[in-house]
């Protein structure tokens, strides 16, 4: 069983493949399977959420299992309680604990101490189950991810990180296009070279974005000012306006059926146009939906033996 989903990377190749076809069962057949019977999950949140949230809830419910929410300010954590102490705790009551962080070492703290795997749903330098349901709608939109030319433009951020581990593994080609000081970090990047070397892609940093976006099957951006940077709103907009805004103009210069990705929430007129998330091109509430169908196929593969999954995907295909 995998005991930690932290960053995205604990999944090879082969397992991110695997989730996306199962993913895919999931959308496609409408199948009555409980496999989480009896499982108790908590979702441990320190900063808003709405998708997550809700695929993560919708998800467990829809496998039969049981989930509740917590927000820190309800829990001891808000007045100190140390992320160990809550990991022990909460093991004693729940089969997984699910959580949404502003640290990512705090994330690794409670991991380290818990007792039943513990699943990122957002921290400051990750957000794997947001790249799980991104590597399913592309390969949904364009029917594979190896050799698909994924540009990101903007803040090289958590959804950034994860999306660059996956991709990297199943061959995509990704152009990162951020302002200095604002790119993926280093050992991402390294991380991906090697990947890449592997599944046939590439990663490529690229300032411009004009001419990051040239054939580019994918566009994908994300807010410039992530949840907890709100004190460097005004120099990370200096940062990033006008040069880094996903508009018409810029879309204009990628394939002709290009589609524009956002993990949302959105902020129109800074990281992206309303003409662009809101045209034809995008893609935004596909992907969005795409985070229960991925999640659940993701809770399947924790809890589950793999022969038990084969023989599912034996019995519905
Ligand atoms: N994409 C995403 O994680 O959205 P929420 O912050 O609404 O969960
Ligand atoms: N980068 C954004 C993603 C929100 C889902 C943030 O961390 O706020």
């Amino acid at each position: 069983m995998l005991k930690a989903f932290l960053t995205g990377d604990e999944l090879d190749g082969k397992e991110l493949n695997y989730l996306l076809e199962l993913a895919e069962l999931f959308k496609l057949k409408k199948f009555d399977f409980k496999p989480l019977k009896g499982k108790k999950i908590v979702l441990l949140f320190q900063k808003p959420s709405t998708r997550t949230r809700v695929s993560m809830e919708v998800g467990i419910n829809e496998l039969g299992g049981y989930s509740i929410y917590l927000s820190q300010s309800e829990t001891q954590w808000s007045r100190g309680e140390s992320m160990a102490d809550t990991a022990k705790t909460l093991s004693l009551f729940f089969d997984a604990i699910g959580a949404r962080v502003i640290e990512h070492k705090d994330l690794e703290d409670l991991a380290e101490n818990a007792k039943v795997p513990v699943i990122n749903a957002l921290s400051n330098r990750y957000h794997p189950l947001q790249m799980l349901a991104d590597l399913f709608t592309i390969k949904e939109l364009k029917g594979k991810i190896k050799g698909i030319k994924i540009a990101w433009i903007g803040d090289g951020n958590n959804v950034c990180n994860s999306l660059i581990l996956g991709a990297s593994k199943l061959g995509s080609h990704l152009i990162i296009s951020s302002p200095k000081g604002y790119e993926p970090s280093k050992e991402i990047i390294e991380k991906a070279i090697t990947y890449s070397k592997r599944s046939l892609g590439s990663i490529k940093l690229i300032d411009e974005p004009k001419e990051a976006v040239k054939n580019a099957d994918i566009i994908y951006t994300d807010s410039f000012i992530s949840m907890g940077m709100e004190r460097e709103a005004e120099e990370r907009l200096k940062a990033f306006l006008p040069k880094y805004q996903v508009n018409s103009e810029l879309l204009s210069l990628a394939k002709k059926n290009v589609s524009f990705l956002h993990c949302l929430p959105a902020f129109r007129g800074r990281e992206v146009t309303g003409e662009v998330i809101d045209g034809d091109k995008s893609e935004v509430w596909r992907q969005a939906e795409n985070r229960l169908h991925t999640f659940k196929a993701f809770l399947c593969y924790i809890f589950l033996k793999k022969k038990k999954l084969d023989n599912l995907f034996k019995k519905v295909s």
